[in-house]
């Protein structure tokens, strides 16, 4: 990209900053995003490629990895779309290996998958609910970075695992969520002492609650039980934050593509609380 501030050569004036380095932060590089969902997933898929990428998105549900994909596309952007169920060893090959045949290369990968997890006290929670939720987040997420060490080492490339702000407390029915998300930090530091020697650099990013359509309807369904408004319901739960309001997805993904670009290469094995400053760590 060109230092040159005077306009160019079809006399448009020069990008601004924002849009110089929304350009150039992921340019040319291939940023793979497992567990595209509506919410935060969709966000980062739409930020990276903002911020320059080619996209691969991954997660079970075809249609909505080609939606997300389509309003990539409109934007000029390029992806592509691999079902896959990373709780599945031939699903994960298959997605190194149709990544690797369509771009060459991977520098970026993006860990977000979820499925809701138990919200009944440990008293209450099988077995079986605590197993699927480590199966997907700690073992799905492990065989994904495995997966793709090979290529991140090429590349000298970036995990970023998204974590929870569940890290921070310890109410009571979050205890399967905590556990699960607790043993996605502790696998990601030792990651990222064990992978740092390939020059792969491992981080999070630890949401606290994401302004999500799903959030909205929550708080919609609590303004009802409770004969408010739901615009009330968000502003006393933005009270606990310091800026008195909830992250928005593309805020929370903002904070994932700058782990995954250069401007993090001195960063690995850390963890990026977003919360609006709910909690100060
Ligand atoms: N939402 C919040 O308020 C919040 C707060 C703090 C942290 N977080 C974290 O942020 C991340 C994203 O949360 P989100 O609610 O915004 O989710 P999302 O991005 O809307 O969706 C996540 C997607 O993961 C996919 N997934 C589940 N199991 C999978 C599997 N076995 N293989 C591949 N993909 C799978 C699901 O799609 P398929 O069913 O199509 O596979 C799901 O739609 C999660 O790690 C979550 O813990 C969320």
């Amino acid at each position: 990209m060109s230092e040159d501030n005077s306009r160019n050569s079809q006399g448009q004036a020069p990008e601004t900053p924002d849009q110089r380095l929304r350009t150039a932060l992921l340019a040319d590089k291939v940023v793979v995003v497992s567990g595209v969902g509506p919410g935060l997933g969709r966000s980062v898929c739409l930020e990276a490629a903002a911020a320059g990428a080619k996209v691969v998105l991954a997660a079970r549900t075809e249609s909505r990895l080609k939606e997300v994909a389509a309003e990539i596309e409109a934007m000029g952007g390029t992806t592509l779309c691999v079902p896959t169920d990373i709780t599945d060893d031939a699903a994960v090959r298959n997605l190194v290996e149709r990544t690797l045949a369509e771009f060459g290369r991977v520098d970026a990968l993006i860990n977000n998958a979820f499925a809701v997890p138990s919200m009944k006290p440990f008293a209450r929670t099988d077995f079986k609910q605590i197993t699927d939720s480590l199966e997907l987040t700690v073992l799905g997420n492990l065989r994904m970075t495995q997966a793709f060490t090979d290529a991140l080492a090429e590349t000298k490339g970036a995990v970023v695992m998204v974590n929870s702000a569940v890290l921070r407390h310890s109410e009571p029915r979050y205890g399967s969520y905590k556990v699960a998300k607790s043993a996605l930090l502790a696998m990601s530091q030792t990651l990222a002492t064990e992978l740092g020697e390939k020059g792969i650099r491992v981080n999070t990013v630890a949401p606290g609650y994401i302004h999500t359509d799903q959030l909205k309807w929550y708080f919609g369904e609590v303004a009802k039980k409770y004969g408010i408004t739901a615009e009330q319901v968000y502003q006393t739960t933005a009270a606990k934050s310091d800026l008195k309001r909830l992250p928005e997805p593309d805020e929370i993904a903002n904070s994932v593509i700058f782990l995954a670009s250069p401007w993090a290469n001195a960063i690995t094995g850390q963890t990026l609380d977003v919360n609006c400053g709910e909690y100060h760590v």
